[in-house]
């Protein structure tokens, strides 16, 4: 059984789709983390964003590896663990440039595929439901409101323990400048599929989502 789940910058979509994965034993693939993983390798190769061919190279020398240590998604790139660096302003800021690049996006959807694989999995991003895995059994499209996200998104980084000094209206901004780009760009945009549901998640809890989620799990099995 293939579940997408794709929305809006710090809609939940990983809190509740890791959770999920637990319940059920399925693989949880972020994909989010992958398209920050190039944004640092372009960085810590001193590449422009926009640097496609650059980009690719370096990614095809430091790769990109997704590990799952005690229940927790850990990203590697070039034997180093950058799970902390991905969340940073920074590379949250200069991410969508990264993963407007059309050869970068081909290169993460072959290695988001190949890792899906065969088995039951539950993956999050922004295309999975319309270009990743358009066959996925389940495909929601979970959105909230900016408020409400940028609020969650600043307590999501004071519990990675990552500094930050922006104000929540800041992050507001922020991630509504990430939506507009990632909604606007040529390959693969940000998009409900069709045949998604879309859910509401501002004044749901974790749980609320969670057990929807799951209800739509079930009837499809
Ligand atoms: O999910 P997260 O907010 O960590 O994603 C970071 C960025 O990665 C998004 O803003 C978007 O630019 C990019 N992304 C994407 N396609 C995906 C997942 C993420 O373009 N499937």
């Amino acid at each position: 059984m293939q579940v997408a789940i794709d929305g809006p910058a710090s809609a939940g979509k990983s809190t509740v789709a890791k959770i999920i994965a637990k319940k059920l034993s399925f693989l949880y693939i972020d994909t989010g983390a992958m398209y920050r993983a190039c944004t640092v390798i372009a960085r810590n190769h001193g590449l422009d964003y926009g640097d496609e061919s650059g980009i690719l190279k370096a990614i095809g020398q430091d790769g990109i590896e997704l590990k799952s240590e005690n229940g927790e998604q850990k990203v590697y790139s070039a034997g180093k663990d950058i799970s902390v660096e991905i969340r940073t302003p920074e590379i949250s800021a200069n991410v969508s440039q990264v993963s407007a690049l059309p050869k970068v996006r081909e290169k993460m959807t072959t290695l988001q595929r190949q890792m899906a694989g065969k088995t039951d999995v539950i993956m999050d991003g922004r295309d999975i439901g319309t270009t990743v895995l358009p066959d996925a059994e389940v495909k929601i499209f979970l959105v909230a409101s900016a408020r409400s996200r940028a609020e969650r998104r600043l307590l999501d980084l004071k519990q990675r323990g990552i500094k930050s000094d922006q104000t929540v209206d800041q992050i507001e901004k922020d991630i509504a400048a990430r939506d507009y780009k990632d909604s606007h760009r040529k390959v693969s945009p940000l998009k409900k599929a069709d045949d998604a549901i879309e859910v509401d998640t501002t004044s749901m809890t974790i749980d609320q989502v969670v057990d929807r989620i799951l209800s739509e799990i079930k009837k499809s099995k």
